[in-house]
């Protein structure tokens, strides 16, 4: 039995992930800050699933979660790092606070992960996957700190793929595009118009459309898997090609 610990569970790509791995047959430690968004997660998928409030810029948040998996499924097999947060204003707008409490959740939180995770990932030969995004790959407008910490996240996956080669543990990152979640309806309703931005979002993307969390869940749970096991330090788009303009 394969365990996984997933962050950002209550919502959104979390949600879906959650929805993917229970569907294969995964044990899950589903993790979020909101407590009933995420009982509501855990409610449609089943027993295999249990849950931890608490909020992943903080380091116990995240050794509870694999101490969860370890104490309750004999091991962990996978960790997905997909708690995040936006931050839909101009650099002069920014304040320092905000700026910290952004790389506190997008950035350090993944940190405090891995670490957490390092052990029971070597002892499993498993995977670490974080949810970036093609903003990490190619900037966007109206967002620079966000932009920056995907960024970051991509280059953390591909520096720890890397240093943790030798253990056989794989670190990847998914990049995905404009997915339609309670995130990019708190993004678009910043804009002055936001029919209009919810359109062109649309527009933006190749394929025409905004992604579903399931279609980026699919991927993440493919990288866990053993059918990706020559797949480390990758930065995966799933973003409607577009980033292959
Ligand atoms: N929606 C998009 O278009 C899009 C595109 C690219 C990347 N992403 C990335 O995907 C990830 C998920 O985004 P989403 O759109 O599903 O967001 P969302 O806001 O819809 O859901 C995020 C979930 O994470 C939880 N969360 C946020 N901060 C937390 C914290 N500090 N501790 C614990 N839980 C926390 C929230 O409670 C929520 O349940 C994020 O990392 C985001 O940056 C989203």
């Amino acid at each position: 039995m394969s365990s996984v610990v997933i962050t950002g569970a209550g919502k959104g790509i979390g949600a879906g992930i959650v929805e993917a791995f229970a569907k294969a047959g995964w044990s899950i430690v589903a993790v979020d800050r909101d407590r009933s968004s995420l009982e509501a997660t855990a409610a449609k998928v089943g027993s295999k699933t249990v849950t931890l409030a608490g909020d992943v810029a903080d380091r116990a948040t995240s050794e509870a979660a694999v101490k969860m998996a370890v104490d309750r499924f004999g091991g962990l097999d996978a960790v997905v790092g997909n708690a995040g947060v936006t931050l839909p204003k101009l650099i002069d707008d920014t304040s320092a606070d905000e700026f910290d409490k952004l790389f506190a959740i997008n950035v350090k939180a993944l940190m405090f992960l891995a670490q957490a995770a390092h052990r029971a990932l070597a002892k499993s030969r498993g995977s670490l996957t974080v949810i970036a995004s093609k903003t990490g790959l190619v900037a966007q407008r109206n967002s620079p700190i966000y932009v920056a910490t995907k960024g970051a996240a991509v280059q953390l996956a591909r520096a720890l793929a890397l240093d943790w080669a030798p253990e056989g543990i794989r670190v990847n990152a998914v990049c995905p595009g404009i997915v339609d979640t309670p995130m990019l309806k708190e993004f678009i309703d910043a804009m002055p118009d936001p029919a209009a931005s919810r359109r062109e979002h649309e527009a933006a993307q190749p394929l025409g459309r905004l992604a579903t969390p399931a279609e980026v869940a699919s991927a993440v749970l493919f990288l866990a898997t053993p059918a990706a096991a020559f797949i480390t330090g990758v930065a995966l788009p799933v973003d409607g090609g577009f980033t292959a303009e």
